[in-house]
C-alpha cells in the first residue's frame, strides 16, 4: 500500500500545468460513443482507474475501442448492439460505472453481473435498483450493513422480451448517476419518462446524448424528458474534446490559494454551471481565481489562475445547491476553510457519508488530525479556521483519493513533515497528482 510524504510549503507554488481529462464525462464518452452507430473520437480521456473500469467494460460488451493519435477511437455498436459479456464485469473503485450500467444493461436482452472492490461493494445501491425496478427492471444484490439495502455484486436480468416501461418519478437526491441509470434505461422503453431533481447534479449526460441525437429534452425545474417512441433509434457518433476535471484542478486551485501562486496557471478545466460550485464557493470565501473562459465546445472550459500570496479568505455557509455543485469538492474545500477567518458551515451533505468512503468521518478525522477544531453533524460538519500552522500529523486517507489528496494540500501549511497512508486509490481519478504537484515546486514523495 503506498503513502505520500508532505513537507511544508515555505514559498507560493509556480507553474503552468494542465489536469487529467474530466472523469464524469470520460465515463459517458465511452458508454454512449459504445451505442452510437459508427465511430467516435475522443481525445484527453481522464487517465484514472475509474475511466479504465468503463473502457474495460464496454470492450467485454463487445464494442471495440482502439487508441489513436494521442485520443481513443470507439467502434459504436449501435443503441441495440451490445453483446452479452463472458464474465463478470468489474468496476473497481467506480460508483458512476457500475450505477450508470445497471440502467443501459436493463435494457439489453442478457444478464450481466457486476461487482466492485471492497468499498463498491460496501455501496449502496436501491438508489438504483428501485427505481429501475418501477421501470421493469430486475436487479438482484447482496445484504450488507445497512437492513434492507443492497449492494454488490449485483445481476442485472436483461429484458428477453418486452421492452422496460417509462416513468414520472422525483428523485429522492440530487444524483447524477441516478439521473444518468434512468435516462439510459429510457432509452429501452416503449414510454416517455419524466425525471425530476431536487437539485441540479451534474449534467454531462444530457448534454452528450441530446448532442448525439437521442430523444431527450432538458426543461426548466430540473425536469428531463424521454421520449422514445418514435425514435429512430440512432445516435450520431461523437466527436469529444474531454476537458480537464474540476474535482481534479480543485487541489491545484487550493494548493495554490493555501500556500500562494506565482502564478499557478491550469488550462482547459470544464467550468459547466453544475461542477463550478468550488469555485463560486472560493470566490465568496475571498480567493480570487482568475477564469479565462474559452468559446465553443459542449462543455464550458476556462483556463483557472492563482497570483499572488496565499489568501486572506474569511468562512462561508456552504449549502443547498452550492452543496450540489461541489460534491466532490467539500473535503478540499474544508481544508480550504481551516485556513480561514471564522466558521465554515458545511450544510445539506449527508450524501458525501455514502462516497469511497464517508467523507463526513474521513474528512472530519482528517482535520481533527491535522489539529482543527471541527464539529461532525449527521448532514454535514463546521470547520473553525485558523491562521496558525497546523499539527504535522499522520494521516490516514481511508482508501478514499480525494481524503489523500485534500490532505496532501492540508500538509502544505504544517509545522513539520506529514505522512499519508493508504494512498493508492488516487490512481482512481488522479495518477499523476504526485508529479504534477513536484512540477509546481511542492516537496512531495510517493513510497
Ligand atoms: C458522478 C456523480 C456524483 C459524483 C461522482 C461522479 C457522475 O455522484 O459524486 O463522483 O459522474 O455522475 P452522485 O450521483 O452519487 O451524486
Amino acid at each position: 500500500m503506498t503513502a505520500f510524504e508532505v513537507d511544508p510549503m515555505a514559498g507560493p507554488l509556480r507553474g503552468d500545468v494542465s489536469v487529467p481529462g474530466d472523469k464524469s464525462i470520460s465515463h459517458r464518452a465511452l458508454m454512449f460513443g459504445a451505442l452510437a452507430s459508427g465511430e467516435s473520437r475522443v481525445r484527453g480521456l481522464g487517465s484514472g482507474a475509474d475511466n479504465a473500469r468503463t473502457r474495460a467494460a464496454m470492450a467485454a460488451l463487445g464494442v471495440t475501442i482502439r487508441d489513436s493519435d494521442g485520443g481513443l477511437v470507439i467502434s459504436g455498436v449501435g443503441v441495440d448492439g451490445l453483446r452479452e459479456p463472458s464474465a463478470v464485469i468489474d468496476c473497481g473503485n467506480s460508483g458512476t460505472s457500475i450505477r450508470l450500467l445497471c440502467g443501459l444493461l436493463s435494457g439489453q436482452p442478457f444478464s450481466t453481473t457486476l461487482t466492485g472492490d471492497e468499498s463498491l461493494v460496501k455501496r449502496p445501491m436501491r438508489r438504483v435498483i428501485d427505481p429501475l425496478g418501477i421501470m421493469g427492471a430486475v436487479i438482484d444484490g447482496q445484504a450488507g450493513a445497512v437492513a434492507g439495502q443492497l449492494y454488490p455484486p449485483l445481476v442485472v436480468h436483461g429484458r428477453r422480451a418486452a421492452p422496460l416501461r417509462g416513468i414520472d418519478f422525483a428523485l429522492p437526491i440530487a444524483s447524477a448517476q441516478v439521473k444518468s441509470a434512468l435516462i439510459l434505461a429510457s432509452l429501452y422503453a416503449d414510454e416517455a419518462t419524466r425525471l425530476v431533481e431536487p437539485g441540479p447534479s451534474r449534467d454531462h449526460t444530457e448534454r452528450m446524448l441530446a448532442h448525439m441525437g437521442a430523444p431527450i429534452r432538458v426543461e426548466p425545474g430540473g425536469v428531463v424528458r424521454i421520449e422514445p417512441a418514435g425514435w429512430d433509434r440512432v445516435l450520431a457518433p461523437a466527436d469529444v474534446d474531454v476537458p480537464g476535471d474540476p474535482s481534479s484542478a480543485a487541489f491545484i486551485v487550493a494548493a495554490a490559494v493555501v500556500a500562494g501562486g506565482d502564478p499557478v496557471t491550469i488550462r482547459g478545466v470544464c467550468t459547466n454551471p453544475t461542477r463550478s460550485g468550488f469555485l463560486d464557493v472560493l470566490a465568496r470565501m475571498g480567493a480570487a481565481v482568475h477564469r479565462d473562459e474559452h468559446d465553443g465546445g459542449a462543455e464550458p472550459t476556462a483556463d483557472l489562475s492563482v497570483r499572488g500570496a496565499a489568501a486572506a479568505l474569511s468562512g462561508a455557509v456552504v449549502s443547498g445547491e452550492d452543496t450540489v455543485r461541489a460534491i466532490d469538492e467539500i473535503p478540499i474545500l474544508a481544508v480550504v476553510a481551516a485556513r480561514s477567518t471564522g466558521v465554515t458551515e458545511f450544510r445539506d451533505a449527508a450524501e458525501l457519508r455514502v462516497k469511497e468512503s464517508d467523507r463526513i468521518a474521513t474528512t472530519v478525522a482528517m482535520l481533527r488530525a491535522f489539529g482543527v477544531n471541527v464539529e461532525e453533524r449527521p448532514d454535514g460538519f463546521s470547520v473553525e479556521g485558523t491562521d496558525a500552522p497546523l499539527r504535522a500529523a499522520r494521516i490516514d486517507a481511508a482508501g478514499d483519493h480525494r481524503i489523500a489528496m485534500s490532505a496532501a494540500v492540508a500538509a502544505l501549511a504544517a509545522d513539520g513533515p506529514v505522512g499519508i497512508d493508504d494512498t493508492d486509490n488516487v490512481a482512481t481519478s488522479f495518477p499523476s497528482f504526485v508529479s504534477l504537484m513536484k512540477t509546481l515546486g511542492v516537496s512531495i514523495r510517493q513510497v
